[in-house]
This record gives structure tokens, C-alpha cells and sequence, in this order.
């Protein structure tokens, strides 16, 4: 039984069709979007879909969509222990995430091992809007590369990036504080590779990237479109590359997630010839 069709059994008739299916999975912690008709049962779903999955000890509402530069997303706990510290883990990684005070998303875990398996031996990567770690850790446990950059702007995230390099024994990567655009100029064409997983705005950070990436880098840059037309970022990644005088490929385009009925998210992996 999915937890709507224990749901349906639970609640009054007239709210069991609004009875949601879907969370997310933080580890010891469930997170999930309960539609406002159901906004009195919230207890009641939280412990139904506890008494069903006892790995979580908590389970969180999702209270405001991602919002600011950070992304952040507010949570409620609506049962189990009131904690907000996820512990979660991802491809043999263990990441302490503070819910509602970083962004994370579970759902982009398979970019991060595809990018771990395409890093070469000896690499330096740029690990840009690192949040609390998740790609620079994975690219150090999962490949031979020689360091990382990682750059956060939200202090949490930076604090949390450190303590989870710590708890998963990596020592080559550099976790700096701050906004990319302020401190890029101190990476003039160091990077083989950089990840910017900051869909919306990601682009404008596109001149930042172009300046920082060696000739022969990659350049993985993610943004929203609607379902299936790649056009607009495409025309914005050859013009910011025209301006920075560097001549690129876009080797490969594919979707990441589902963002909305008509939206979803895309990674372009740029390569920079010279
Ligand atoms: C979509 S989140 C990705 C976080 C992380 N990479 C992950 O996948 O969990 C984007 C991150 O970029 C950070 N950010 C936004 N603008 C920034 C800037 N100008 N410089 C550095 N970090 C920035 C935000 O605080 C946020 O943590």
C-alpha cells in the first residue's frame, strides 16, 4: 500500500482525493508538499507515512517554494522528533543537510555521479554554488582528480559544505565563502572543469566561467526551459562566449528533472577549444 491509498482509508471522504503520494527522501527525513485542503491533517500524514517508512524519524511540510539567492525552501516539522538536521547519503557520501536554511535537492544526484565518472585523473575542478558540498565531495570520493574550488555564498551552506568534507575525510577541496563574482578573479583559466548547478541565473555567471576555464575545460551549466526547447540558453551561451573571445561546443544538452508540467531543468555541458 503507497501512502495515498492508506491515506484514502484515514481520512474523512470529502479530503481523501486531495490524500498526496509524493516526498522526498532526506534521508532520516521525509519532506513533502501537502496540498492546503489538508493543511488540519498535517499530523496525521506525517505519522501515517512514518508508521509506514520507520527509517524517518521526522517528516516536514514544505512551507514556501525555493526563494533569494539562496534558494531556500521553508519547512515545518508536522511529526515525528523536531529536528531539521537531516543526515542523508548519496553515493557512499554522508551529507548533515540544515533543511530550510540551505538548498538541497536529492533529485540531482545523478548529475553529480555523472560528473564524477567524466572527471579525468589530475583535474582541477571549479565546484561553483556548492551549497553544503554535495558535488565537490562526490567528485573527490568518485574520481582521481587532483582538487577542487568549491564557492557558496550562503554562510550555512559553507559551515555544513566544511563539517561534511570533514565527516567524509576529503582533503582536496578548498571551501570558499563567498560570491562568485567576486572572487573569480583569482582563478584566471585554472579550471579543467566547472560545475555551476544554478539554474534561472546560471548564465549570467557564464563570463565568470569563460575567465576562469582553461582552454579544453567543460563547463556543465544548468537552466529551466520549457519542455524540450533548448534555444534560449543556447543562443545566450554562444554570445557570452563571442564576448569573452573564447571559441565552444556544446557537447552534450540532455534534461536533468521535471520542474513543472511545461518546465524542466537541463545541464549543457560547454566545451571550450581554445
Ligand atoms: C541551486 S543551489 C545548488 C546547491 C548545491 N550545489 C546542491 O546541489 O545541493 C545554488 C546555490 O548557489 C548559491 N549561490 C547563489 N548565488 C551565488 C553566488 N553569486 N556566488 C556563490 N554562490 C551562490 C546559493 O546559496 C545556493 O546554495
Amino acid at each position: 500500500m503507497n501512502l495515498k491509498e492508506a491515506l484514502i482509508q484515514k481520512l474523512p471522504a470529502k479530503l481523501a482525493p486531495f490524500a498526496p503520494k509524493a516526498f522526498d527522501s532526506f534521508g532520516n527525513i521525509a519532506v513533502m508538499e501537502i496540498p492546503k485542503e489538508l493543511n488540519k491533517k498535517k499530523k496525521l500524514i506525517g505519522e501515517t507515512l512514518i508508521s509506514m517508512n520507520p527509517r524517518f524519524e521526522t517528516v516536514c511540510s514544505i512551507e514556501s517554494d525555493h526563494k533569494g539567492k539562496f534558494r531556500v525552501q521553508k519547512v515545518k516539522v508536522i511529526a515525528g522528533k523536531k529536528q531539521t538536521i537531516a543526515t542523508y547519503k548519496e553515493y557512499g557520501c554522508t551529507f548533515l543537510i540544515p533543511l530550510g536554511k540551505v538548498f538541497f535537492s536529492p533529485r540531482l544526484s545523478g548529475e553529480r555521479t555523472r560528473i564524477a565518472g567524466l572527471i579525468q585523473p589530475g583535474e582541477i575542478v571549479g565546484a561553483w554554488f556548492s551549497g553544503v558540498g554535495p558535488y565537490p565531495i562526490i567528485f573527490s570520493k568518485h574520481s582521481k582528480m587532483q582538487s577542487a574550488v568549491a564557492i557558496e555564498l550562503n554562510p550555512f551552506g559553507h559551515k555544513y559544505a566544511k563539517k561534511n568534507a570533514e565527516l567524509n575525510k576529503v582533503k582536496n577541496v578548498e571551501f570558499v565563502k563567498g560570491d562568485v563574482k567576486k572572487v573569480y578573479k583569482k582563478f584566471k583559466q585554472k579550471f579543467d572543469r566547472i560545475a555551476m548547478p544554478l539554474p534561472h541565473t546560471g548564465y549570467q555567471f557564464l563570463k565568470e566561467a569563460f575567465y576562469c576555464a582553461k582552454p579544453g575545460a567543460v563547463i556543465h551549466m544548468y537552466e529551466i526551459i520549457h519542455k524540450g526547447d533548448y534555444s534560449l540558453p543556447e543562443s545566450q551561451i554562444m554570445g557570452e562566449a563571442k564576448k569573452a573571445k573564447r571559441r565552444v561546443e556544446i557537447i552534450y544538452k540532455n534534461k536533468v528533472r521535471e520542474f513543472s508540467p511545461t518546465k524542466e531543468q537541463v545541464v549543457f555541458d560547454i566545451l571550450v577549444l581554445d
